[in-house]
């Protein structure tokens, strides 16, 4: 199976997945693209051999125009995933509609709480004794579509947010090259907007 790999950032995620499952079991990343040239993903994608592609976003703000680069350039590689690691920016309708059902993300929170940012912060004023990740099919709605897989983390009470995102990160890191690997192995689908998982619905 073919992946292609979208970061904006550290791409800590993506290193887990390449340590994981690049060239494993019929997985190969095609490609890693950014939205920016400095995003360290892109080192970490050169440094294993797999190419490393700048769609820059800056200076377009017309989303549906981004996107449709952004497009075009993933489907030169045809792949058969999608996977969204820390990729920091909205996706239109159109552009979700067509990965339907072949496009993941992780979120860090419990979902369905705390959608969008500063998730590890607000879990923390909002007193909570847990937290953690979520892995997600992605849908039209942001951080909406169906989850696949979740782990909990404790918040202690001498936590703050970095304490807790780092606590979050080892679990993602475990989790999310799982999910890619249960996807290429043809066991996870979506099917009425619900992930679907050895023909059972999640
Ligand atoms: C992760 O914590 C993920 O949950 C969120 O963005 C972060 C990306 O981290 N979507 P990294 O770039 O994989 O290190």
């Amino acid at each position: 199976k073919k992946l292609v790999v979208l970061v904006s950032g550290n791409g800590s995620n993506l290193q887990a997945i390449i340590d994981r499952c690049h060239g494993n079991n019929g997985i190969e990343i095609s490609a890693v693209i950014a939205n920016k040239e400095d995003a360290y993903g892109l080192t970490r994608a050169k440094d294993a051999g797999i190419e490393a592609v700048v769609v820059p976003s800056k200076g377009i703000s017309d989303r549906s125009q981004y996107d449709s680069q952004l497009m075009a350039t993933i489907d030169e590689y045809s792949p058969d995933l999608i996977v969204l690691a820390g990729f920091m920016r909205i996706l239109t309708p159109e552009f979700v509609r067509h990965y339907q059902g072949k496009m993941l993300n992780i979120h860090p929170s419990l979902l369905p709480k705390y959608t969008g940012l500063n998730t590890h912060q607000r879990a923390i004023d909002a007193g909570d004794d847990e937290h953690g990740t979520s892995v997600h099919f992605v849908t039209e709605e942001l951080d909406g579509g169906p989850v696949i897989l979740q782990t909990r983390v404790p918040i202690f009470e001498d936590d703050d947010a970095d304490s807790v995102f780092g606590r979050v990160q080892e679990q993602e890191h475990r989790i999310y090259p799982l999910v890619v690997e249960w996807f290429c192995q043809g066991r996870l689908n979506m099917a009425n907007d619900k992930a679907v998982m050895d023909g059972e619905v999640l």
